[in-house]
């Protein structure tokens, strides 16, 4: 009997969808293999927490290690077969590891039309693929199974006297799958709104805990709390918590200064919930109030974002979203005497000459899900000047435009040190797009009275 007090498996169905999916794209009676991730020794006898590989929960659902999927195309009357390897049941491991499948339950609850022994995975793969057409595979992805798989064709050319016949093309595999990540289905969008919700909700209670006085770890710790007492498994990324200056350090964690009075607390923060990924950005002042400069700098940075959120809209290329903050961007650096006129020249010379990269320095976005940086191509490879794709419904994407001013001649003293970015999570739909992550407040006067209400 399955012990389903420790252990409950994902709903089969969107997964085996997909792998049909998958399949049918396949050449017929073509072999797919896809492993896991493999656990990871951190120091001494302890590991880091387990995170299964993106592309083979996609297909699975299923979370342990020492897993491999294969799927074998349809073929003339044969339907297409998915087939899990995994680790099989041990009591000795079970009590001290806890709870595992086994080929026998991992089969009924995740779906599978077959399943067996991790153990028995090189025998059956060379019966797997004598005479297959061809093999889908990810060459690079792990160094394990690259030499499994070269062991396997070898095994299987071996056989040649005999008849049997190796595949002869071998196609790569991700690249077919990280189309189908792209386009979120319903089950996910479902996934990523939760993750969206209880990433805002976390970046609501750190600013309501922040006072000035505080370390950044502390309010970090309010992020975490908030993550794991809503069920979300990890942070979907080292969370970013940066006080004054450190705004300025795009990919500042080390969390560890004392928040003072006056200044900014910029956190880009997202839990990762059954999978999926938020991904957060907030900025807000750590005594309850902005400012006069630092409003100035945040209002530009929300109208930037506003700008680039109008853009997001199936038919756009995804560059229209880029260019827009950019354009907004640019021309309050222009207004605020940030960039001077007379060296850079109009608003169309400055965003010509990348002048604004002074003081904005990253793209406006990248696609979201499974993971925080997600997969996908952004450009359409099969023309040659390789144009911007256009967005289409279901692409999820992040939507974060920012401002950070380092000391520099010329440049203001009052916007000196003054680090802002302002980080949403959107679903494209047929209309436009749906905001994930609207739990976490923006507005300049909602901040303050969330602020003030909380001291
Ligand atoms: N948190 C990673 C990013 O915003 O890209
Ligand atoms: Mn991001
Ligand atoms: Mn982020």
């Amino acid at each position: 009997m399955m012990a389903g007090a420790v252990a409950s498996a994902a709903p089969s169905a969107p997964y085996a969808e997909r792998r049909a999916r998958l399949a049918a794209r396949m050449q017929p009676g073509a072999v797919a293999v896809l492993a896991t991730a493999p656990e990871v020794v951190r120091n001494g006898d302890s590991e880091y927490p387990y995170r299964h590989d993106s592309y083979f929960y996609y297909l699975t659902g299923f979370a342990e290690p020492d897993s491999v999927l294969v799927i074998v195309a349809a073929h003339g009357e044969r339907p297409a077969r998915a087939i899990l390897f995994c680790r099989e049941k041990n009591l000795e491991r079970e009590i001290w590891d806890g709870f595992r499948y086994g080929p026998e339950a991992a089969r009924t609850s995740f779906g599978v039309d077959e399943a067996y022994p991790i153990g028995e995975l090189d025998a059956r793969m060379t019966g797997l693929l004598a005479d297959a057409p061809a093999l889908y595979y990810a060459l690079g992805h792990g160094a394990a199974l690259d030499a499994q798989v070269a062991g396997w064709l070898k095994a299987v050319r071996a056989r040649a006297r005999t008849g049997v016949t190796a595949p002869s093309t071998t196609h790569h595999l991700l690249g077919m799958i990280d189309e189908m990540r792209l386009l979120k289905d319903g089950h996910e969008a479902a996934l990523m709104a939760r993750a969206g919700l209880i990433s805002g909700q976390a970046h609501l209670r750190a600013m309501r805990a922040t006072r000035p006085g505080m370390f950044e770890y502390e309010i970090e710790a309010e992020l975490l709390h908030e993550f794991r007492r809503n069920g979300a498994q990890f942070p979907a990324y080292t969370p970013i918590v940066a006080s004054g200056p450190n705004a300025c350090v795009l990919h500042y964690n080390a969390n560890n200064r004392r928040v003072l009075d006056g200044e900014l607390v910029l956190i880009d923060a997202g839990c990762e919930f059954d999978g999926y990924a938020g991904d957060i950005t907030r900025t807000y002042p750590a005594g309850g109030v902005f400012t006069p400069a630092q409003r100035t700098l945040y209002e530009l940075a929300l109208r930037a974002q506003e700008a680039a959120l109008a853009a997001v809209v199936p038919g756009n290329p995804y560059s229209a979203i880029h260019d827009a903050a950019v354009r907004v961007l640019t021309e309050g650096m222009l207004d605020l005497k940030l960039l001077d006129r007379q060296k850079v020249g109009s608003l169309d010379d400055a965003i010509g000459t990348r002048a604004y990269t002074q003081f904005y320095m990253h793209g406006t976005g990248h696609w979201l899900g499974m993971d925080v940086h997600d997969v996908g191509a952004y450009r359409d490879a099969t023309q040659p000047e390789k144009p911007s794709r256009p967005l289409l419904a279901g692409m999820a994407l992040t939507v974060e435009p920012g401002i950070y001013v380092r000391p520099a001649e010329g440049v203001p003293e009052q916007f000196w040190h003054i680090g802002i970015r302002i980080e949403d999570d959107v679903l494209v739909t047929e209309a436009g797009c749906r905001i994930l992550t609207g739990s976490a407040p923006k507005g300049v006067a909602e901040i303050e009275t969330l602020m003030q209400e909380s001291r």
